[in-house]
């Protein structure tokens, strides 16, 4: 048995809402913490490697509008991919979230040093004056964060529900690919009845392709 698979066992027992939201919390502190440990350069190494594997996917060679996450923290470094993504001629979006309602207004990003500034809870977002909105139905390739992952795309974020709410406004076919390092993969992530899996998972040493 996997490690780490008997801890999640209490999550396929009925009515234990409260055990969900204190394994999903449990799950997010344990993964950041041991991404938190990752250098500077294993965090640029990876980020690299990881990029690499996102242009020879055919569902971003094919893209013309994708939009990414900005990184925050000890995630995968999205910023050569955004700017690789302009430098091709393919539209780069990035979420504005809007806390009040916790949706995102995806804009494009054209020069990330002067359209981003840190916004709510920090992350970089977009600033008022460079918003250009798009419609979340235009989006052909939707790059999604996550804190751990699973073979079977489920995802664990960090506790907003803003992925999972825009999710819903996408194209039916519009797939979502998750840039992570290997050590987000954890053996089962607890999913709630509103979690949807991603179609694709990138980490530095492997593509994992889920059929859904
Ligand atoms: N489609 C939805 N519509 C309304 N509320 C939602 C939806 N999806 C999730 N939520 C709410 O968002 C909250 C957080 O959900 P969850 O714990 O799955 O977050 P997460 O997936 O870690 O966050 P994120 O999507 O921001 O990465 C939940 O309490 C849930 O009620
Ligand atoms: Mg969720």
């Amino acid at each position: 048995m996997p490690a780490g698979k008997k801890q999640l066992k209490p999550l396929t027992l009925p009515g234990l809402t409260k055990g969900v939201a204190m394994n999903k919390k449990e799950l997010r502190k344990s993964i950041i913490r041991r991404r938190d440990q990752l250098s500077p350069e294993e965090i640029r190494a990876k980020s690299s490697s990881i990029a690499g594997k996102l242009y020879n996917l055919p569902a971003y060679r094919e893209a013309g509008t994708v939009m990414f996450f900005i990184t925050f923290g000890s995630e995968v470094n999205t910023r050569p991919m955004v700017e690789d993504t302009i430098k091709r001629g393919k539209v780069a979006l990035a979420p504005k979230p809007v806390p009040k309602t916790r949706e995102m207004i995806p804009s494009q990003i054209i020069d990330w040093d002067n359209d981003l500034v840190p916004g709510a809870y920090d992350i970089p977002e977009p600033k008022e004056e460079a918003l250009r909105p798009f419609k979340p139905e235009t989006i052909d390739l939707l790059i999604v964060p996550g804190v751990a992952f699973d073979l079977k795309g489920n995802r664990l974020g960090y506790g907003g529900g803003y992925y999972d709410r825009f999710f819903s406004l996408l194209g039916s076919h519009t797939p979502l690919v998750a840039l992570v390092f290997d050590l987000q993969i954890v053996p089962a992530v607890p999913v709630d009845e509103w979690d949807r899996p991603v179609n694709v998972i990138i980490t530095e040493k492997r593509v994992i392709e889920n059929r859904q």
